[in-house]
């Protein structure tokens, strides 16, 4: 799951979780960058507002890290479980926010997260599609931000063009949905995509 901050990733998460548990299946829910103590540990220094001088590749490289962790201790093991797996953000997330917002390029971004992925790719993403300053506004009651929230709008406007674009260049595995419709409608406009591409 994928899209701006602010955007209503988690909501539609547990919404997903919940209807694929009534299919039959275990749901493991990851959340980047985080989900393993060490991921969690990499987290707080990307985040951390005082790390004001932290060089872009050092970004790419420390949420590349992360995912490689999260890969590795939880997300392999709980497909060869059998299980789910739904990720609040995964590569796409870098390919926007590194690639194409810190101007790092999505190619570079892609190259150094296959040495972190190997041979896990997403089957699908959904990107819910919000403007970069309702998103901004949805977030204004939260008190303190974090370093990449602290970015300007420009910064967060370039990310969400990102994912657009793309959305259209691989319209096979990135799904948009409007993510300014009722909660409900957009669960009901994930189902149906779900259902086509895994259950038909
Ligand atoms: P988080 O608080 O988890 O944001 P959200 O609740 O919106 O998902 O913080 C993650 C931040 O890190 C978010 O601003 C997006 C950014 N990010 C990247 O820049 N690159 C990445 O690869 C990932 C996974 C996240």
């Amino acid at each position: 799951m994928e899209g701006p901050d602010g955007s209503g990733k988690t909501t539609q998460i547990e919404m997903l979780k919940t209807y694929l548990e009534s299919k039959g299946y275990d749901i493991v829910i990851t959340r980047e960058p985080g989900g393993t103590v060490i991921s969690e540990a990499i987290r707080a220094i990307i985040l951390n507002k005082e790390y004001q001088e932290m060089s872009h590749m050092t970004e790419l490289l420390l949420y590349a890290s992360a995912r490689a962790q999260l890969v590795n201790q939880v997300i392999k093991p709980a497909l060869a479980e059998g299980k789910a797996v739904i990720c609040d953000r995964f590569v796409e997330s870098s390919a926007v926010y590194q690639g194409i917002g810190r101007g790092l390029g999505v190619s570079t971004v892609y190259e150094v997260n296959n040495y972190a992925l190997g041979d896990v790719k997403p089957k699908l993403t959904i990107f819910m599609d919000l403007d970069a300053d309702e998103g901004i506004r949805r977030k204004e009651n939260q008190t303190e931000l974090d370093r990449m929230e602290m970015e300007d709008l420009s910064f967060h406007k370039r990310v969400v063009e990102g994912y657009r674009q793309l959305a259209q260049l691989y319209p096979d595995r990135i799904f948009p949905v409007d993510a300014t419709l009722p909660i409900e409608k957009i669960h009901s406009i994930i189902v149906e995509e779900v259902e086509k591409r895994f259950f038909s």
